[in-house]
């Protein structure tokens, strides 16, 4: 590159990998919860378990403090415990395998399809044991996994479903909004989730039993309705009746939520044109592998993970990450296989090589900006700096 142009390049705005899409709706719904003297849970907590609920047509929601939270909590509901197995995939954050060993449970891994990320069911199968007690699938990305499949795998095997739907607020899947598909459904409202409350999360189930036990788990283990022992229709008086955590959400979090809400279907509108233009103008490069989409989903587009067609280009991976920061674009990269993390090698046993498709297609796998605020003028910069560094370093 010549001294001009890199100067030229260094001149022009970074380009976050993501932004969240926050305005003077949540600056006013956090000054109300604070205004109102209920920083903690209370009014806002429940009018946003309200409209989720609604939106992803469950019986039930409890919000709570992150979908780490979540996770631990259903599956603790669902009587996950110490000996047990837990099935899920190996191409995931830290989180998804934390939650289960919380609760003295062992996380059995489970390869994903290559097309889609998404944890294969033929692997669930066949890594079930007489331990195994639940099974929990993560939507990567907002694309929704073989439900259908894993849902009668779980009939057949006697097994419960915890969906990990971090990325899947807005997703369906067979023409039903993920939220009420599994035994229980796991949300994330982290800063750079689609619906963000700075950190924060939500369970959905069908089961009122679920719900409640979730509810009081998120609260030191509290009799029913301790968060409105303040109120006048509350009473000092309270029982610990099990051993619980401090999981639970706050109503400034839960403002910026209802914010969000106000305003989630158009940021999916803009994060679905996005993805379709990124689809439209990369698929003539033979360089990369555009995500999957499957019929009768709906995807979500939390994230665009793009993946380096093997042995067309002469770099790797982590060196375009590099070009691209240089051209001001940020990136990222999602997931480095949770197997291959220092504390699972060293506590869990796995070695390279153990799911070779996790760790195929995360070695080639870069994740890019896409948010409702991203510009049409900054897209078509991701786009030219992929196509010109795809153009100057191919074999
Ligand atoms: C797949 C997956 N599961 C769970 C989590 C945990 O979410 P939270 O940060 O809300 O605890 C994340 C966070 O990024 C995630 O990507």
């Amino acid at each position: 590159m010549t001294g001009n142009r890199a100067s030229r390049r260094e001149r022009r705005p970074f380009i976050p990998f993501c932004v969240p899409w926050t305005d003077d709706g949540e600056v006013a719904e956090a000054t109300d919860a604070i205004r109102s003297g209920w920083l903690t849970t209370g009014p806002k907590v429940a009018l946003f378990e309200e409209r989720i609920r609604r939106m992803v047509h469950a019986r039930h929601a409890v919000a709570l403090n992150s979908c780490t939270a979540a996770l631990h909590l259903a599956l603790a509901a669902l009587g996950v415990g110490r000996g047990d197995e837990v099935i899920t995939s190996p191409y995931t954050f830290a989180a998804t395998g934390e939650a289960i060993l919380y609760l003295g449970a062992r996380p059995v891994f489970a390869d994903v399809d290559p097309r889609t990320l998404n944890i294969d069911p033929r692997k669930v199968e066949a890594a079930i044991t007489r331990r195994t007690r639940a099974l929990v699938p993560i939507h990567i990305a907002g694309l929704p996994c073989d439900m259908d499949a894993i849902r009668a795998l779980a009939r057949k095997k006697s097994l419960r479903v915890v969906e990990d739907a971090a990325h899947a607020l807005g997703a369906a899947y067979d023409g039903r909004p993920i939220g009420g598909l599994g035994d229980v459904t796991c949300f994330s409202f982290y800063a750079t989730k689609n619906l963000t409350t700075g950190e924060g999360g939500m369970a959905t189930t069908e089961d009122a039993d679920i719900a409640r036990r979730v509810r009081r788990l998120s609260l030191h283990g509290l009799s029913h309705d301790a968060w409105k022992r303040y109120t006048r229709a509350g009473s000092w008086r309270y029982d610990v009746v099990e051993l619980g955590y401090k999981y639970n959400m706050t109503d400034v979090a839960a403002g910026l939520g209802l914010a969000q809400l106000r305003k989630f279907g158009s940021m999916q509108r803009a994060r679905a044109r996005l993805a379709r233009r990124y689809a439209t103008l990369l698929r003539g490069e033979d360089a990369f592998d555009l995500p999957a989409e499957v019929e009768g989903t709906r995807h979500a587009w939390h994230l665009y993970i793009l993946r380096l067609r093997s042995g067309v280009l002469r770099v790797s991976r982590d060196r375009i990450i590099d070009m691209l920061r240089r051209c001001g674009i940020g990136t990222s990269v999602h997931f480095l296989p949770l197997h291959l993390h220092s504390f699972d090698r060293r506590v869990l046993g796995f070695r390279a090589g153990d799911y070779p498709h996790t760790e195929n297609e995360s070695a080639r796998a870069i994740s890019l900006p896409l948010y409702p605020g991203l510009t049409i003028r900054s897209q078509d910069r991701v786009i030219d700096a992929l196509c010109d560094l795809a153009r100057r370093h191919r074999r």
